[in-house]
């Protein structure tokens, strides 16, 4: 949800156009990069991916950049950051979404300012301008400015003649990196290859980056101290290394992040194994493909006894009169910075409740807020679809879920060889998948049932295919199949049926019920089926076969991408990072 980068040092413009193309993930409709030169600020911005353009020098040692996923006014040059002030003398960067723009730009209008973009992030670099005839030095203005900001941020910012960064963070991830050059970016993958010293900001956080970075607090001015520490990812887990896509080496790496998911500190599993045991409501929450874990996650707690109310996240309203002291709400994230997320997490608290966490990114927002986190250990994920962070995620819940009967051991066990059972599943599949890829990539509509826990199988294959593919796909539990959706079924429509043993008699009926009307078969199953068109065969993982059944449609949707001459880890309109509501 776009990613911002400002470096101080040598190369600052390389590094900047280096950092924005690690940054892309985070929003790649338009980008731009700009710098001070002796004419006032230099500024390139582009509409598309910046990873089609060439990086260039200019000699400067500060830039800015920024990478777009459009919110307000629509993809254009003219709505690509930087925004410049309207005197030019101030450029700045934002991610966010500023709730109070149409206002401020209202009274800056009256005062005479004029705009170019219909962006809220140009009101905030105005304001700055506005502020500058008031205060006596750059970041008090800043400052100043953003008190009358409602929503959230984070920015840098540039002004002609100061040689320094001013950043702040409010609500949008930040990082400060410290290496020969000062950066700051939305994620420390932008500048891992210079530096794993990192200080990541906290809300309502501003820094100076003159000399030496110096971090104060928004509201009051005053200078604070700060702490930095080193990052566990290296460099080469950002990159694509020896594969072509990000997407299939993060499918390609689920045997070993599966391995590392269960390997969890005692202390801390010992600590959410106890309130998962001692509260008196648990909520798991999530968005997206997160969201489609907790559902698994409820299937495994329910099988142990234990009763958890899943909540899609943006949806949390809705139960939180039921939260009090003795809630603990267990949330799932990738980044960690989901903003529907965050605000569920924020109300939950003011009631009082317990959050605990399962989150791939360290010190994102939402480990920061909560009381015990469980780490999934997965790496960066690049790509904007979750594959390898969905199968952590699947295999932590089921550690936690053996934990409450004292077998955490036992799930270990079981992740283990299931992770080495999924090795194999990659290789294996790899060719079949591209061929039924093959046969499906014009279709209009995929269909794809399961009962149990390959229901949220399900909703998560038909979310694969549709974010990569844009075919459209739908998962439900087989049963529901004749309450409407059969209606649908015609002759060829694909329908895809993901078997584990316990469901497999009852999940076939409905195969069989849609096979009558016409449907094109495709089975997910340990075992053949006459009555299927195609047969996928998966291993059998036992209580970790929702594991195995996602690995062939990851596969298969990374293929239909490909059949239609899509860019697999960077779909039309979507983001990894969801920072707005
Ligand atoms: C975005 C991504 C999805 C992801 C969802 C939740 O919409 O495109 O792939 O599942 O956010 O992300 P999180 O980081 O909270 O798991």
């Amino acid at each position: 949800m776009c990613g911002i980068i400002g470096i101080k040092g040598n190369n600052a413009t390389e590094k900047a156009f280096f950092g924005l193309k690690i940054l892309e993930y985070r929003g790649y409709d338009s980008w731009g990069v700009a710098y001070p030169s002796n004419n006032g600020f230099s500024v390139t911005k582009k509409v598309g991916h910046i990873s089609n353009s060439e990086p260039f020098s200019s000699g400067s040692n500060i830039a800015i950049g920024h990478t777009r996923w459009a919110t307000h006014g629509n993809v254009s040059e003219k709505n690509a950051h930087p925004h410049l002030s309207m005197d030019g003398k101030i450029a700045l960067v934002h991610n966010g979404i500023v709730e109070n723009f149409a206002e401020i730009k209202k009274s800056l209008i009256e005062k005479g300012f004029i705009f170019k973009s219909d962006t809220d992030s140009e009101v905030i670099v105005n304001l700055i301008q506005e502020k500058m005839k008031s205060e006596n030095s750059f970041e008090e203005a800043v400052r100043k400015s953003l008190l009358e900001i409602e929503g959230s941020f984070a920015i840098v910012a540039v002004h002609l003649g100061d040689d320094k960064l001013v950043c702040a963070r409010n609500g949008s991830p930040l990082v400060l990196g410290f290496g020969d050059s000062y950066f700051v970016a939305s994620d420390a993958t932008a500048f891992i290859g210079e530096t794993k010293k990192v200080y990541f900001l906290n809300d309502n956080e501003m820094v100076v980056i003159s000399l030496e970075p110096k971090v104060f607090d928004i509201s009051s001015g005053k200078e604070i101290s700060f702490e930095t520490k080193e990052l566990t990812w290296n460099f080469e887990q950002a990159q694509k290394g020896q594969y072509p896509h990000f997407m299939l080496k993060e499918i390609s790496e689920q045997s070993k992040t599966l391995n590392l998911a269960v390997e969890q500190p005692k202390e801390k599993l010992d600590e959410l194994t106890s309130l998962l045991k001692s509260s008196e409501k648990i909520f798991l929450i999530g968005c997206g493909t997160s969201y489609h874990a907790c559902i698994a996650g409820s299937y495994f707690f329910s099988n142990a006894g234990l009763h958890v109310e899943t909540v899609l996240a943006s949806e949390f309203q809705r139960v939180e009169n039921f939260l009090n002291e003795k809630t603990l709400i267990v949330a799932l994230s990738q980044s960690g910075e989901t903003a529907d997320l965050l605000c569920a997490i924020k109300s939950a608290k003011k009631k009082g409740a317990k959050i605990a966490s399962i989150v791939n990114v360290m010190d994102s927002s939402l480990m920061r807020i909560s009381d015990v986190s469980l780490l999934m250990n997965a790496g960066p994920e690049i790509c904007v679809l979750s594959t390898k962070s969905y199968t952590s995620q699947l295999a932590i819940l089921l550690l936690l879920a053996y934990s409450i009967a004292g077998k955490a051991n036992e799930a270990k066990q079981l992740v283990k060889e299931t992770a080495s059972k999924i090795e194999l599943l990659i290789s294996s599949s790899e060719s079949e998948m591209e061929s039924l890829a093959e046969k499906l990539a014009d279709k209009k509509n995929i269909f794809i049932i399961g009962r149990g826990e390959a229901f949220p199988a399900a909703l998560e294959s038909a979310l694969k295919i549709k974010e990569v593919s844009y075919i459209h796909a739908e998962g439900f539990a087989g049963a529901e199949l004749k309450h409407g959706t059969i209606a649908l079924i015609e002759e060829g429509t694909p329908a895809i049926v993901l078997c584990t043993p316990e469901t497999r008699a009852e999940v076939l009926s409905n195969a069989i019920e849609m096979k009558s009307r016409g449907a094109l078969i495709i089975g997910v199953d340990s075992k053949e089926h006459s009555e299927f068109d195609f047969n996928i065969i998966v291993p059998n993982c036992g209580n970790a076969d929702i594991i195995s059944l996602a690995i062939p449609i990851q596969l298969l949707a990374y293929y239909l991408a490909l059949k239609k001459g899509l860019d697999p880890d960077k779909p039309r309109n979507l983001a990894k990072s969801v920072t707005v509501k």
